[in-house]
């Protein structure tokens, strides 16, 4: 797929060609909450439809390697490598830091070496305003293959003494890959929403620059996930159908033209009433909270990977992805799907193929870190610093690996061997 057609960039459009999820192994019940503060899984069954989540007990596991997981898988489903995706736009309400971006982690550790790299902060809504950028980008020709991810350890920035959040999110990831085509159909039409007047319905007050960490914002507890369920509840319902309705307006689309919804996944209650509004019947909506609670902007992502697993998405098929959260925002993507979901069979050679580019990455980055602490000391007589001899090595030496790859299907080919990429 080409973002350049005749020397033109403008017009072409954004189809979703891989997809991902990762997810931590630890299931938590609700009984096993039930246990720590005073709840049931009764009450939380039937408030919120969540029977368990997933938790990032493994320090080591972040929302840059959760992020990094689902990227890869999404990768992998597109069959291109790292080094191809030239953007990656990451949606987190958990970031590993303020700065640098998570986005810019998960390019180190999957080797992207040739994108850029940014967070959006729009709450649980970020991964479609992920993809309204995505769809920007690549109609306006600035990129041609562009990760969105959705990742997020909520379970760091719970406060689970509080009952009214803790039995609600979950952590996990999930990626897309969306590229540039020449096939009319993919990302029809976006829609991103905000309203800052309700800012505080659900915030987490400290640790930004206007409450700065002190002793006493981490003992009164301000680094944590502060919410008004009941008023978060009611803006909800409104704007999921609100948005919904607006995307297919936009698309020239109606209702009865929608094959599957995938909404952020909250509440059981919210997607009921809000579907409900719009006249859609359950079996167009999908629904996974039972397993995941809320994963904040890794929900929809997760959900439309899972529902291309169980066969829920056809080429051709109108699906809407639509989502709410803290700002307030919200946001939606009228999506007509372009491209097949079944599984591919890929050349008996590419899993080892993307092993080594991994472990390359891995290696450059190493590298790349030790190179930049010697610094300074050694400047070579042409002026170039350690660092950039290593990066200039180092991108040789991934030059001369691709080229090696491409003669290497096309001698597979010869013998009789699938060249397919
Ligand atoms: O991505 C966006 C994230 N936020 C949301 O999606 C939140 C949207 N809001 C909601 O999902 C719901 O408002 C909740 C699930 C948070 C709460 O459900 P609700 O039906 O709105 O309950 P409520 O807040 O009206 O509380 C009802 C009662 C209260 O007790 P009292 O005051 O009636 O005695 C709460 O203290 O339920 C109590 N309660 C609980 N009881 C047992 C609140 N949390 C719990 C709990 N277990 N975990």
């Amino acid at each position: 797929m080409s973002a350049m057609q005749g020397g033109l960039s403008f017009g072409l459009y954004a189809h979703i060609t891989g997809w991902g999820k990762a997810l931590p192994e630890r299931v938590v019940t609700n009984d096993e909450l039930a246990q720590i503060v005073d709840t049931s899984d009764e009450w939380i069954r039937t408030r919120t439809g969540i029977r368990q989540r997933r938790v990032a007990v493994d320090p080591s596991e972040t929302s840059a390697t959760l992020g990094a997981k689902a990227a890869r898988a999404a990768l992998e489903v597109a069959d291109i490598p790292a080094s191809k995706v030239d953007m990656i736009i990451c949606a987190t309400s958990s970031p590993e830091h303020i700065f640098p971006s998570t986005a810019c982690v998960i390019q180190d550790l999957i080797g992207a070496v040739n994108a850029g790299a940014f967070d959006i902060s729009a709450a649980c809504s970020g991964f479609v305003y992920g993809l309204g950028l995505a769809k920007g980008l690549i109609a306006s020709g600035q990129a041609e293959t562009i990760l969105v991810i959705g990742t997020e350890t909520l379970s760091r920035i719970v406060d689970w003494s509080d009952r009214n959040t803790c039995v609600l999110f979950g952590d996990g990831a999930g990626a897309v890959v969306v590229q540039a085509s020449p096939v009319p159909g993919g990302i029809l039409t976006t829609e991103m929403g905000c309203d800052g007047s309700g800012g505080d319905l659900l915030s987490l007050p400290a640790g930004g620059s206007k409450m700065p960490a002190t002793l006493e914002t981490v003992a009164s507890g301000q680094h944590f996930i502060k919410m008004n369920g009941r008023a978060v509840f009611r803006f909800a319902t409104r704007v999921m159908a609100d948005a919904t309705r607006r995307v297919l307006d936009k698309a020239g689309l109606g209702i009865d033209d929608v094959d599957l919804v995938i909404p952020h996944q909250a509440n059981e209650r919210i997607i009921a009433v809000s579907m409900r509004h719009l006249g859609l019947p359950d079996e167009k909506v999908f629904r996974n909270l039972q397993y995941y609670g809320n994963t904040s902007t890794a929900s929809i992502p997760i959900a439309l990977t899972e529902a291309i697993e169980q066969g829920l998405v056809k080429p051709s098929d109108v699906l809407v992805m639509v989502g709410f959260g803290a700002g307030l925002t919200w946001a939606g993507a009228a999506i007509q799907w372009g491209v097949p979901t079944q599984e591919k069979e890929a050349p008996f050679w590419r899993a080892s193929q993307r092993a080594a580019m991994y472990n390359l990455a891995r290696a450059r980055s190493q590298l790349m870190r030790i190179s930049r602490r010697l610094e300074g000391s050694l400047i070579t007589e042409e002026g170039d610093t350690l660092t950039e001899v290593v990066g200039k090595r180092l991108d040789e030496l991934r030059k001369s690996k691709k080229e090696g790859e491409k003669e290497e299907p096309a001698e597979k080919e010869e013998q009789g061997g699938s060249g397919e990429q």
